[in-house]
């Protein structure tokens, strides 16, 4: 049983999909493990660390070519596809969602791909939950950069010279990267609002010290699913949002937005209308951006400033904390692959019936298997 990492070939990621930590169990475990040389570097994991946790440093082409369970932090590329070994376990977060060609190319290429993203939110997989774990760094560094970004000082300050006021935070969307968003800017001493469509979140946005804005109409009471997530509004509820987030848009100084509904685009939430009433120097932080965006003009990996001075802050926000991402996601997928592995006999064995295993494959032998993304009939 081989177990291999590479280097991410998305220019803009820096996580990798391996610990020293989390090599070290896998070897526990009767697994060999070889790692691309360099691959932990832009995480502050040297080659040195992955040796002395058991592993081998090898080049990409012979990871790929050899590994048995080849653990990444993205979706491989076509590249990639055409290198790795045919019947491989590629654990990674796929993204599938509006990516039907990318994983009819993983099919195609005989990979048996997982979908980390997709595990289900039940108590015995809390610990292979990537979207949380990922999502709670992401919170705090959208906090951080926005801070790193405002020409003032975020708590309110009274001093021989005068005084500072606070900086007036609005987080829109409350889930986990929302929460921990609220958490970070009282903690910098900001007076903080936040909305959702959720209304469990209001009590949640309260028991942190923020103050809760919503639309509370019958259908806001009605807004989340049975799996706990967010449904998409109808165009009144939307009319109704926008009039509301605008009036209180313009009267504030930093604007942290997260809002997601699962496979579907990022919800519209800011304006360019909204954009431009926002004072000089406000910051508006978007973490949907790579999702399509809740913020018109933000562009992935980019700071955009608008000719009125707004900066809209597109960054990934986890892989600016590549280091801390990264050892949490590698144990994430530890807590996972161990349950494909036999102790006994020291070997891979999934029980392709257990619900983690149905809910996160997406392809096997060939073919696409995830009932959501099977091919639409020609
Ligand atoms: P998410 O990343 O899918 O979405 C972020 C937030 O955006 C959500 O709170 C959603 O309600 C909100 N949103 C969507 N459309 C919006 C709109 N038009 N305007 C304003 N806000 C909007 O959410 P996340 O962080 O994955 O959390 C979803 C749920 O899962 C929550 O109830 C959370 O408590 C729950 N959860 C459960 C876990 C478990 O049981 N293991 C672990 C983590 C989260």
């Amino acid at each position: 049983m081989l177990i291999g990492v590479v280097a991410e070939t998305d220019p803009l990621e820096t996580r990798v999909a391996a610990s020293a930590e989390t090599v070290k169990k896998f070897v526990a475990l009767g697994a060999e493990f070889v790692v691309q040389h360099g691959a932990g570097l832009s995480a502050g994991v040297t080659d040195a660390d992955y040796q002395g946790a058991g592993a081998r440093m090898a080049p990409a082409a012979e990871v790929l070519s050899s590994a048995d369970v080849l653990l990444k932090v993205r979706r491989p590329s076509g590249m990639e596809l055409t290198q790795i070994k045919r019947g491989a376990l590629v654990v990674a977060i796929m993204d599938p969602y509006g990516h039907g060609p990318a994983i009819e190319a993983m099919a195609k290429a005989g990979v048996d791909a997982f979908a980390m993203e997709l595990m289900p939110r039940i108590t015995r997989a809390q610990v292979m939950d990537v979207l949380s774990s990922q999502a709670n760094l992401a919170g705090y560094r959208a906090v951080i950069d926005a801070a790193s970004e405002y020409g003032r000082a975020l708590p309110m300050m009274m001093t021989p010279a005068g005084t500072v006021p606070a900086a007036k935070f609005f987080i829109m969307g409350v889930g986990v990267a929302g929460l921990q968003a609220i958490a970070t800017a009282r903690r910098l001493g900001a007076v903080v609002t936040a909305t959702d469509v959720r209304p469990a979140t209001k009590e949640q946005v309260e028991s942190l010290g923020a103050k809760f804005v919503a639309v509370e109409d019958d259908e806001f009471k009605q807004a989340e699913t049975s799996g706990g997530y967010a449904k998409e509004m109808s165009a009144e509820y939307k009319a109704k949002q926008a009039a509301l987030v605008a009036s209180h848009i313009a009267k504030q100084d930093v604007v942290v937005t997260t809002a997601l509904i699962p496979g579907r685009p990022a919800p519209r939430l800011i304006t360019a209308d909204m954009i431009q009433s926002m004072r000089p120097g406000s910051v508006i932080v978007d973490l949907a951006v790579e999702r399509g965006g809740n913020c018109e003009l933000a562009k992935a990996g980019e700071l955009v400033t608008t000719s009125g001075g707004v900066k809209i802050v597109g960054y990934s926000s986890v892989t600016r904390l590549a280091a801390t991402a990264s050892s949490l996601y590698a144990r994430n997928l530890y807590a996972f692959v161990e349950t494909l592995i036999d102790k006994a006999s020291q070997s891979l064995k999934v029980n392709w019936d257990d619900e983690l295993v149905k809910a996160t494959c997406l392809t096997r032998d060939g073919a696409i298997v995830h009932p959501n993304f099977q091919p639409k009939p020609e």
